[in-house]
């Protein structure tokens, strides 16, 4: 049976994790320190979330990664579940930035986000290196927003 639990001490022992969602190490550890952190287990480690308090009634997803092998069985979803649950009492909206991507855009749709802003040039500007998923590079943020 899957559980979701919050980690409060050493987040870094899941960078390997961490690294699925975000690929530059130095991206996560803008976030990882004021996150709150949830892990999934399930025979094992199979998913991670950061999720930071924005003000203004906010949750921001900074990361969701679902190891690879395990990916498209649930635990994406899962995981958004569990944190809406939790965070609904003192929180208006979740939102999440990601890519413009066919891997990730479908699957916030899918878990009922909108798309509600983007940020130009935030890929090509605050990262180190050009970023692809789905052979397309990655360059402005999309952010996508749920009512909770
Ligand atoms: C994106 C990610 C978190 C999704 O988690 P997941 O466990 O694979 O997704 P789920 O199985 O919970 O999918 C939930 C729904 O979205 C759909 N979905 C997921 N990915 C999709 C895609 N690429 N295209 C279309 N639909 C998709 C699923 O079919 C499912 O719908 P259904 O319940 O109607 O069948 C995961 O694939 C992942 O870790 N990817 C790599 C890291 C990443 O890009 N993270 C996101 C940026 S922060």
């Amino acid at each position: 049976m899957a559980i979701i639990t919050e980690i409060k001490d050493n987040k870094q022992a899941f960078m390997p994790l961490l690294l699925i969602g975000d690929e530059q190490e130095s991206m996560i550890y803008r976030y990882l320190e004021r996150c709150r952190l949830f892990a999934l287990y399930d025979e094992g480690l199979k998913a991670v979330c950061a999720v930071t308090d924005e003000g203004e009634g906010i949750l921001e997803i900074k990361n969701l990664a679902v190891a690879p092998g395990y990916q498209r069985r649930g635990y994406g979803r899962r995981m958004i579940e569990h944190i809406c649950d939790i965070f609904r009492k003192d929180h208006i909206l979740i939102q999440a930035g990601t890519g413009d991507s066919p891997e990730t855009l479908p699957f916030y749709e899918n878990c009922g986000f909108e798309r509600a802003f983007s940020v130009k040039d935030f890929f090509t500007d605050n990262y180190d290196h050009p970023i692809f998923e789905g052979g397309k590079q990655l360059r402005d943020m999309i952010y996508l927003r749920r009512r909770l």
